[in-house]
C-alpha cells in the first residue's frame, strides 16, 4: 500500500535491528545467530528485517510456513532458511524447490521428502523435551537421527534441536531439565549436526541453551521476551513505532456519549479526536476499556468509547488538536514534558497479553515504512 494512502503507518527502523542482532551475537558469541522472521518479521515485515538481520551478521533465518520462506527466496534472499516445523507432506516439492530447510520429526514427511529426490538436502530433527507442542520423544530421536541417515543421499541431518518453555523464567529449573533431557537425547546421535535450543529468552538468560545457534525472534525487534529477562534487554531498541495523524475533530459537551454501545460519557467539555487504526488493524477494541492512551502533541491522551473496526477516539480535553496532527499509538514523542512513550508491552499488560501478540496483530493493511523513508 503506498505510505500515503492513509493517515496510519507502522514505522519500522531498521538500524534498531542492525543494532538488536549486532548486540545479541556479541551476547552469545560464538554461538551463531539465526533471525526468526516468521508472521512477516513479527509485524515488522520479514524482507526488510530479514535483510537487516543477514547485514548485522545473522547467519541464517527461521519461518512457520512454507508461504513465508518462499516469499524471502523469491525477494533473492538466499541465506538459510529454517522451517520450525515440520510442514504438510504436500508441501514437500515446494520445500525442495526453494530449498527452504524443513524441521522434521515424522517418517511420513521425511519419505514425502525423500520422494522428491533432493540431493543431501539438510533437515533439522525436533526433539520435544517439555514443551509438548511438536518433536521426537527424545528416546526416540536416536532411531529417527538413523532414519535421516539411511536416506542421506537425500537428505542430511544438518541440525538437532528443541524449544524452551519457560526461558523467560530463569529462576524456574524447567528449562535446565528441558536442556538436561536434549543432551541426554543427543549423545546417542553421532557427531556433525548443529544443536540448539534458545529463543530469545534462552539466548539472553541461559548460557548453556546457546550451543551452535540461537534462534532470535523478539529480543531483535527490540522487545523483551517478558518480565523475568527485562532486566538482560536494556541495550535492545524497539523497532517499530505505530503512528497516525489526527483525521477528524469535533467539541463534545459534557452529558454527550461517544462510539458504539455509548459507552462513555464525557464529564466535562471536551475536545474529540478520531484517529483513523481501528480493531482491524490491530489495534484491541477493549483498549479504552483498560485504559488505552495515545500520544498528541506529546501528552497521553485517553482512549474513550470502544475502537471500533477503522477509527478510535481520545478524548483531548481543553488543547487544541487539529487534523493532521501526529499521534503516536506505540512509540515516543516529544512533548511539553519532554519524551513521552507507549510501549507494546504496555497494550500487552492493558489487555492481558504479551508484546508479541501486540506487534504481529498489526494487520497487513498498515502500511510498513522504512524509518528513513519518513525523516528524509
Ligand atoms: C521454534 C521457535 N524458535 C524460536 C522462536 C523465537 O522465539 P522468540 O521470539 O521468543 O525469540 C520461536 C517463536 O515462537 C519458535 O517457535
Amino acid at each position: 500500500m503506498a505510505a500515503d494512502a492513509r493517515w496510519a503507518w507502522a514505522e519500522i527502523d531498521l538500524e534498531a535491528i542492525r543494532h538488536n542482532v549486532a548486540h545479541i551475537r556479541d551476547v552469545v558469541a560464538p554461538s551463531a545467530v539465526w533471525a526468526v522472521v516468521k508472521a512477516d518479521g513479527y509485524g515488522h515485515g520479514a524482507v526488510d528485517v530479514a535483510r537487516a538481520a543477514i547485514d548485522a551478521g545473522a547467519e541464517g533465518l527461521c519461518v512457520a510456513l512454507v508461504g513465508e520462506g518462499i516469499e524471502l527466496r523469491d525477494a533473492g534472499i538466499d541465506a538459510s532458511i529454517l522451517l520450525l516445523s515440520e510442514p504438510p507432506p504436500e508441501t514437500a516439492p515446494l520445500v525442495v524447490r526453494y530449498r527452504l530447510t524443513p524441521t522434521v520429526y515424522t517418517e511420513r514427511f521425511v519419505e514425502a521428502l525423500v520422494d522428491e529426490r533432493p540431493a543431501g538436502m539438510p533437515v533439522h530433527l525436533k526433539i520435544d523435551t517439555g514443551m509438548q507442542r511438536v518433536g521426537v520423544q527424545p528416546e526416540a530421536a536416536a532411531a529417527f537421527a538413523r532414519l535421516i541417515e539411511e536416506r542421506s543421499s537425500h537428505v542430511r541431518l544438518a541440525g538437532v534441536y528443541t524449544h524452551p518453555a519457560l526461558a523467560d523464567d530463569p529462576d524456574d529449573p524447567a528449562t535446565a531439565e528441558q536442556l538436561d533431557r536434549f543432551a541426554d537425547a543427543v549423545s546417542v546421535i553421532p557427531d556433525g549436526p548443529m544443536l540448539h535450543a534458545a529463543n530469545s529468552a534462552g539466548a539472553l538468560a541461559h548460557p548453556a541453551a546457546r550451543m551452535s545457534l540461537v534462534r532470535v525472534g523478539i529480543a531483535m525487534y527490540g522487545l523483551s521476551p517478558g518480565r523475568g529477562v527485562d532486566h538482560l534487554c536494556t541495550e535492545l531498541r524497539p523497532a517499530l513505532e505505530l503512528r497516525a495523524r489526527v483525521s477528524f475533530v469535533k467539541q463534545v459537551r459534557a452529558g454527550s456519549r461517544v462510539s458504539y454501545g455509548l459507552r462513555h460519557t464525557f464529564e466535562r467539555d471536551s475536545m474529540l479526536a478520531t484517529i483513523p487504526l481501528g480493531y482491524a488493524d490491530g489495534v484491541p477494541r477493549r483498549l479504552s476499556s483498560t485504559g488505552g492512551e495515545v500520544l498528541i502533541r506529546g501528552v497521553r491522551r485517553p482512549i474513550v468509547g470502544v475502537v471500533t473496526m477503522d477509527q478510535l477516539m481520545v478524548d483531548c480535553g481543553e488543547d487544541d488538536v487539529q487534523p493532521g496532527d501526529d499521534v503516536v499509538l506505540i512509540g515516543s514523542q516529544d512533548g511539553p514534558l519532554g519524551s513521552q512513550q507507549i510501549t507494546a508491552r504496555e497494550w500487552a499488560d492493558s489487555v492481558e497479553t504479551i508484546s508479541y501478540e501486540i506487534v504481529c496483530g498489526i494487520s497487513e493493511r498498515v502500511p510498513r515504512i522504512p524509518r528513513r523513508s519518513i525523516d528524509s
